[in-house]
């Protein structure tokens, strides 16, 4: 009877590892991997991070040329940008593209091919590690590491100076799209503070998914907003960082930077890149005490939001409040707090059904689980806190998150983002499907 249950299990295994690759290679246009096909048609910045993970148990090369797509777009002062619009004739698919977001003339911007001008979290230094430990022959590939490892820190270098003004050790995001985690309801009391022209645009996004499962049109009036008045400023830094509505210190964003600075840290070791290795240190440890004190939530007992524009805390439970657990910055004590909370109604309901991890706590007002980052859940933030937990030691939850993941893309397929509160009648995924790196953490959660 085992040896039955075990072959079935081992054949959906080997079906899932089959089609997280098939997603992968239909989704990979020579040289980069699209998130989705039809509704994000060009090469996302973290996306491709989490995406090279996947193409490493898959083609080496691939994950590597995933990664030198993006540093080839790389600014001259550093920036990454959270969009490469490679192509020009998928510009009809998807809106705002690169002329309304008017970056690309930037002094600083590559003059081959049109970027935004906004980031995404700095999930690259990790990701670059996660390559690293598995090759093969690494002296074959030393150069790509060696000039791998200095763009990421290029980057990181740019975040510190331009998006630390009190030299605190945190970096602020200066649009929502920069936080990975777009319509959260974290940044509701943000809108509250101004508000926006209504923008009579043509949404390409509620073409492919249904309306309900992205961000209300009301929201798009405040992102479009921002990004006019970022072209306004002609994306200088300190103009923006003068006008912008927005500028957050995030805790996911800021607990990848230590993550990624302290990959950096340990490969810079390797390659023999000892300023790289010193100063990455430095930044670790600076951002990983400033998290510590500045954005943990001692009543809520998790990691929360600083609102740097108007000077106040945003109180928020959000599975992003568990991210520092990643960088392994929480102390043993904070840790096992966590642990409560993830394992409390807020997150796993009173009922067995409920699947980890939801963006957003399930007794917030403001739960929906359908709508984007108010409420699904989304893989690579499961990843992040199965990883995160399972450092902690604490393996039960960190089975738990990953069972809970491949339970959902088995029964439902490879979506964008999942509802936490499983419906036996109806398809739990939504969002893009066929999406890359829902397939690119299934590789790493079975491999
Ligand atoms: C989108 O288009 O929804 C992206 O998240 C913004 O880049």
């Amino acid at each position: 009877m085992n040896q039955i249950i075990n072959i079935q299990k081992s054949s959906v295994i080997e079906d899932l590892l089959k089609k997280s690759e098939d997603v992968l290679k239909q989704n990979w246009r020579n040289g980069f991997t699209v998130p989705s096909s039809n509704l994000y048609p060009f090469q996302w910045l973290w996306d491709s991070g989490f995406i090279a993970m996947g193409w490493s148990f898959v083609d080496m090369e691939k994950a590597r040329q995933e990664l030198n797509t993006l540093f080839d777009a790389q600014w001259s002062n550093g920036f990454l940008p959270h969009i490469i619009f490679h192509d020009d004739n998928a510009e009809k698919q998807y809106f705002p593209g690169a002329d309304f977001q008017g970056a690309y003339t930037h002094p600083f911007a590559p003059k081959h091919v049109k970027t935004s001008g906004i980031t995404q979290p700095p999930v690259l230094g990790f990701v670059l590690e996660y390559l690293f430990e598995k090759e093969e022959k690494i002296t074959q590939y030393r150069d790509f590491y060696i000039n791998a490892v200095e763009a990421i820190y290029k980057f990181h270098q740019y975040l510190y100076q331009n998006r630390d003004p009190h030299n605190e050790g945190l970096v602020y995001i200066r649009h929502n799209w920069e936080s990975g985690t777009d319509n959260s309801a974290a940044w509701d009391s943000i809108w509250q503070t101004y508000t926006p022209p209504t923008y009579d645009v043509q949404r390409k996004d509620t073409a492919h998914v249904n309306q309900a499962q992205r961000p209300t049109k009301k929201d798009y009036n405040y992102y479009l907003h921002l990004i006019e008045q970022s072209k306004n400023c002609a994306y200088d830094e300190q103009k923006m960082y003068e006008t912008l509505p927005f500028l957050v210190q995030d805790p996911l964003f800021n607990s990848l930077l230590v993550a990624s600075n302290k990959s950096l840290a340990r490969m810079a070791v390797e390659l023999n890149l000892p300023h790289i290795a010193e100063q990455c240190s430095i930044w670790s440890d600076k951002t990983g005490q400033a998290i510590n004190t500045k954005l943990y939530d001692d009543e809520l007992g998790l990691y929360g939001y600083y609102d740097l524009k108007n000077e106040r805390f945003i109180s928020i439970a959000t599975a992003m409040g568990f991210s520092p657990l990643f960088a392994g910055i929480v102390s043993q004590q904070r840790a096992i707090r966590l642990l409560k909370i993830i394992e409390s109604d807020a997150f796993m309901g009173s009922e067995s059904s409920v699947c980890l991890c939801p963006s957003l706590a399930i007794n917030h007002q403001e739960f929906d689980p359908k709508r984007y980052w108010r409420g699904p859940v989304w893989l690579n933030i499961n990843w992040l806190l199965y990883k995160g937990f399972d450092s902690y030691g604490f393996k039960g939850i960190a089975r738990t998150i990953k069972n809970d993941s491949i339970r959902l893309v088995e029964e439902n397929g490879f979506f964008e983002y999942f509802n936490p509160i499983s419906d036996t009648n109806e398809v739990n995924g939504y969002g893009g499907q066929n999406f890359s790196w829902t397939a690119a953490i299934i590789l790493d959660m079975l491999n």
